[in-house]
């Protein structure tokens, strides 16, 4: 088991990247963002965000599309119902994740920095402590891999006996573990300063598997894994995006808890209190989604019984 990191957190703010085109998407991307798609019963980037919340993070810039920015906002606002604050920033043309650090370096001034793309969704036991470690590094990076059975759709690391990451690569043709980084960073003060040193890919990106190259070429990068009652999906395909769906509806259902509620898990952060949770419940009474808020609220332990349709 990773041992906590013994020092209190620095001040780390967040960045939800959303750009991108979704083409593997179309066309149901045509007219709508990708990552304001349902899962299951909530926008696809509630999902990152509850990470983000539950990393502890108040400050967060939603980077997103020029003609996307509106939605978002009509959907999100300030973050106030969330008790944080958003920021929004335009990236004019998907030229790599890294860009968003160039994006965000007058915001960040510095400041330790989370990245989470907005069609990764993270559901493990002990999340809350895993996000509290990378947190509290003081310096580095910190990135989670994933055992997948299609390594060659991500950047995959590789690692020794001993289990220390070796190399990363981005999407490689043969790829040399099944070992995926999911999308999920955490940085120190100097994320920047490095941004800058990426040059862009062959297919014209700012690659932040060149990134987290360069941490790992310094034995800064801490690469945590995700073990097997973890579950990490991005919902970037028709088939992942109908898989994560049904995963949120298995676990909600049969569960009674909720997964992937920013609200929720602002409340269970103390970022907002029962009143406002119950507020927001309220509002959308006519919906599980919003009788489960209230049931948090209520300060009631047991799941609910689902209403017969
Ligand atoms: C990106 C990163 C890749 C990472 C993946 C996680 O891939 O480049 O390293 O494994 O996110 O979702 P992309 O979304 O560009 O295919």
């Amino acid at each position: 088991m990773t041992e906590l990191a013994p020092h209190a957190a620095p001040h780390t703010k967040g960045i939800l990247l959303s750009g991108g085109s979704g083409t593997r998407l179309y066309p149901m991307t045509q007219a709508a963002s990708k990552q304001l798609l349902p899962v299951y019963d909530k926008p696809m980037i509630f999902y990152p965000l509850s990470t983000l919340i539950l990393a502890g993070i108040r400050e967060i810039m939603i980077i997103t599309t020029p003609t996307d920015m509106p939605q978002f906002q009509r959907l999100l606002g300030d973050g106030s119902a969330f008790g944080v604050e958003f920021t929004y920033r335009v990236q004019q043309c998907p030229e790599g994740i890294a860009q968003a650090f160039l994006i965000a370096e007058d915001w960040l001034k510095g400041s330790h920095c989370a990245l989470a793309l907005g069609d990764n969704l993270i559901f493990a036991d002990r999340l809350e402590f895993m996000l509290l470690n990378a947190t509290r590094r003081q310096r580095g990076a910190t990135v989670f891999s994933y055992q997948v059975r299609d390594p060659e759709r991500y950047g995959v690391v590789t690692f020794d006996e001993q289990g220390k990451a070796l190399d990363i690569v981005e999407k490689p043709e043969e790829p040399e573990s099944n070992w995926a980084v999911t999308g999920l960073y955490f940085y120190d003060d100097r994320v920047c300063e490095m941004a800058h040193k990426v040059t862009p890919s062959p297919r014209g990106e700012l690659e932040i598997t060149d990134l987290n190259r360069m941490y790992l070429a310094e034995g800064t990068l801490h690469v945590d894994h995700l073990d097997r009652g973890c579950a990490w999906l991005d919902a970037g395909t028709p088939d992942s995006l109908m898989q994560a769906g049904t995963f949120v509806q298995a676990i909600q259902s049969r569960q009674g808890l909720l997964v992937g509620s920013p609200t929720e898990a602002a409340f269970r952060m103390g970022f907002l209190s029962a009143e406002k949770l119950r507020e927001r419940g309220q509002s959308m009474a006519k919906t599980e989604l919003g009788r489960m808020l209230l049931n948090v609220a209520e300060g009631n332990k047991r799941p609910l019984k689902r209403k017969k349709s």
